[in-house]
């Protein structure tokens, strides 16, 4: 090792150190998308937004210093199921979009876990369809929040901080 390496070592080791710092002190929560929010900023833009979640989740990660967020999509049940119980985040946002309305499989799995997961959705689903009206995970969740665009989920971020 040169003398310039040892400098270099200097200077990022304060700098890890502030982020491992910053890790361990923040609270941890999990984002869960489920089935065509992948398309989020493409989809039904007057429904949905002409934003992808990636941008979006660029914003909470600017917003929110004392969280640190882990994010997953999926458009497959089972997948969701599996996140949720093998997630050790604090607290869970879940947008389970069209499982909401039909998935047994993951009130169980949030029935089953130790941690909260607070329902969200981008449109307000008691304005829509009658059949969006029902959700089967509702009940096993913490709080619903429904109809503040991805506005939302920056709402269900403040909930867990409150
Ligand atoms: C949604 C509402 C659901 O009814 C729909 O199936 C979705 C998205 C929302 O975020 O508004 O895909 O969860």
């Amino acid at each position: 090792m040169n003398s310039n390496s040892y400098a270099n070592e200097d200077n990022l080791r304060p700098s890890i150190l502030l982020e491992i710092h910053n890790y361990i002190s923040s609270m941890k929560l999990l984002i869960v998308n489920g089935p065509n929010l992948n398309l989020l900023g493409k989809r039904e833009k007057s429904i949905y937004g002409n934003r992808s979640f990636e941008s979006y989740l660029e914003d909470l990660n600017a917003e929110f210093d004392e969280v640190h967020f882990e994010y997953f999509q999926s458009n497959v049940e089972g997948e969701l199921v599996n996140i949720l119980q093998q997630t050790k985040a604090q607290g869970i946002v879940l947008n389970a979009a069209a499982y909401t309305h039909t998935s047994v499989a993951l009130r169980d799995a949030i029935a089953a876990i130790d941690i909260p997961v607070i329902e969200v959705h981008i449109s307000n689903v008691f304005a829509r369809e009658e059949f969006r009206h029902v959700s089967l995970i509702g009940a096993e969740c913490k709080g619903t929040i429904s109809g503040f665009g991805l506005n939302s989920y920056r709402l269900a971020v403040q909930a867990f901080l409150a």
